[in-house]
């Protein structure tokens, strides 16, 4: 925790006052409480005349406050210099960026986070940039460590971060835009990254609020043969066995996976690396487990989209080199990973 104490004379003004609005705003806050207990609106007080005065309180803010809700001055600098959601002293005019160093934020990353703003705000916490716009602090637990790590930028909070996605957060910030808040890694509020793990038969809309559950439209959409492979499925696969089977036959008995699969259809071109280095759960698709995943890995398919776009030609190599002709058709990798790709659920239990 910080040492937290009042900015020196020099930077203090000689006076404060809400303005119009924001008094009028104090007065009707105050008139929420009993007037025997209207010290209660201290902290939303004091945080408007945060607002108000360029995110820092001066002293003067605070007897301000102090006055109008009648208390001992030392009660309103009580509060106001215990939660660090109160500056006291003049912070970046762009964002002050308060890096959670708590215990789960430390070990998701908030060490990396703090070496950014050192070596991009200034090496010392409650400093500002060269240019004014930027300053930085470590802060105790700000409440979203299912997200950690993360940082909090006045009323806002970017979470799921890295250094890389903290510093194009900071430069939308430079360039005076604000950022979208939440988190920056893609995935929807605090939900299980990769998708949901549970009620996977209730598919959500993960772009309403809250990821609203619309069960019945959801399900209605899904393409997923969930109650096993449709006729035209089996009949297909059935064929393509036979065919490939049949052309496996005139190869010699030690011909390669590879030679096989060349022999059948034609290899699909895979990607050198998982895309942003995260590649899609493959387990997810029914049929394929750990091994064929990491086969498919090895072959540049990383996601479900590949998986889905998979051509004829392909679909054969494939299974062909993964020793199962015909398979993928049975079990239809290709409409699973569709609507994996969409988001929709896995049917795999
Ligand atoms: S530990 Fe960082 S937000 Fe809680």
């Amino acid at each position: 925790m910080s040492v937290r104490r009042l900015a020196p004379d020099e930077v203090q003004p000689a006076s404060f006052a809400f303005t119009p609005d924001n008094l009028a705003w104090a007065q009707k806050t105050v008139g929420n409480y009993p007037s025997e207990r209207k010290a209660s609106a201290v902290i939303p007080l004091l945080w408007r005349a945060q607002e108000q005065h360029a995110y820092w309180l001066p002293k003067a803010a605070i007897e301000y406050i102090a006055d109008m809700l009648d208390m001992p001055y030392i009660r309103v600098f009580e509060v106001a210099t215990f939660y660090t959601m109160f500056q006291l002293q003049p912070v970046g005019k762009k964002a002050h960026v308060q890096v959670c160093g708590t215990t789960p934020c430390m070990l998701r990353g908030a060490e990396a986070l703090i070496k950014v703003c050192k070596s991009r705000i200034h090496h010392e916490p409650f400093h500002l940039s060269d240019d004014g716009d930027f300053s930085w602090e470590e802060v105790e637990c700000a409440g979203a460590c299912v997200n950690a790590p993360m940082i909090q930028v006045f009323s806002d909070t970017y979470e799921d971060l890295t250094p890389e996605s903290l510093e194009k957060v900071l430069d939308a910030f430079a360039r005076g835009e604000k950022p979208a808040p939440g988190p920056q890694n893609g995935r929807h509020g605090a939900e299980p990254e990769g998708g949901a793990l549970t009620l996977r038969d209730l598919p959500y809309d993960a772009a309403a609020p809250g990821g609203a559950m619309v069960a019945e439209k959801k399900v209605a959409e899904r393409p997923v043969a969930d109650t096993g492979p449709s006729a035209e499925a089996l009949a297909l696969a059935a064929r393509e066995e036979a065919d490939i089977k049949a052309k496996l036959a005139t190869l010699a008995a030690d011909a390669t996976p590879e030679q096989k699969a060349d022999a059948v259809g034609i290899r699909p071109q895979g990607l050198p690396a998982a895309r942003e280095a995260k590649a899609d759960k493959l387990q997810q698709v029914k049929g394929i487990g750990p091994v064929n995943e990491g086969k498919l890995n090895a072959l540049g398919i990383f996601h479900f989209d590949q998986i889905a776009a998979l051509t004829r030609e392909e679909i054969r190599w494939v299974g062909t080199y993964l020793s199962f002709p015909g398979r993928i058709d049975r079990e239809e990798w290709t409409v699973q990973a569709k609507a994996l790709a969409a988001g929709l659920p896995s049917v795999k239990e």
